[in-house]
């Protein structure tokens, strides 16, 4: 079973994603780790977030293991991530990765943007994470805090208005819900209501 999780930034489909492949003993994939190690690895090397070249060379190099994930989840690396994630070589650069991944024996879970619509189009359950903005910047805003960045409330929110717009309009794989995805808006659910939620989907579609 395949499970495609896709949404904008903080909408909880991450959180959702890992108690979905919990509950049903699959891996998971969180896709926008993969943007994220591009976007570090090219500011590392001192390169542009916006050569190609040098942002193909960065993806075909990532291996689905070496995440740092405290050092990529940090709000410049997202911001960085959605910049490198508008370049349609890079995207392609990760397409096997993700689709290998998916079809592995038994099934998996991934999140991302594109899950239902381009990498598994043939995704069994297929799940649309949203919620407001306001809602988005909150948890946000609370996650980078408990992360011990310094947290700007109108600045998040500044963020994930830009994220929308960019990861919504880019020309290839723009965040989109796929035609056969469930809507799940999350904006009013706590986690446990929302996994419950999802869960339920889920069970319906198996
Ligand atoms: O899910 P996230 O916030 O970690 O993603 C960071 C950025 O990476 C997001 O704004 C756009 C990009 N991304 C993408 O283009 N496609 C994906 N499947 C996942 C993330």
């Amino acid at each position: 079973m395949i499970i495609a999780i896709d949404g904008p930034a903080a909408s909880g489909k991450g959180t959702i994603a890992r108690r979905l492949a919990a509950h049903f003993n699959l891996p998971h994939l969180d896709t926008g780790l993969l943007y994220r190690a591009t976007a570090r690895a090219l500011m590392e090397a001192g390169e542009r977030l916006d050569d190609e070249a040098c942002a193909v060379q960065a993806a075909r190099g990532l291996a689905l293991t070496d995440f740092d994930e405290d050092k990529l989840r940090g709000r410049e690396m997202g911001e960085a991530a959605s910049v490198v994630g508008a370049i349609p070589a890079v995207r392609a650069a990760l397409l096997d990765m993700q689709r290998s991944f998916a079809h592995r024996d038994g099934g998996a879970v991934l999140d991302g943007r594109d899950i239902g619509t381009v990498i598994c189009p043939d995704a069994s359950v297929k799940i649309f994470v949203t919620a407001n903005p306001e809602t988005r910047a909150n948890r946000r805003a609370l996650e980078l805090k408990g992360r011990g960045e310094k947290v700007d409330f109108a600045a998040v929110l500044d963020d994930i208005r830009k994220r929308d717009e960019r990861d919504s309009h880019r020309s290839s794989a723009p965040l989109v819900a796929a035609a056969d995805a469930i809507h799940l808006d999350t904006s009013h659910l706590d986690v446990e209501a929302a996994v419950k939620a999802a869960i339920t989907i889920a069970e319906s579609k198996r």
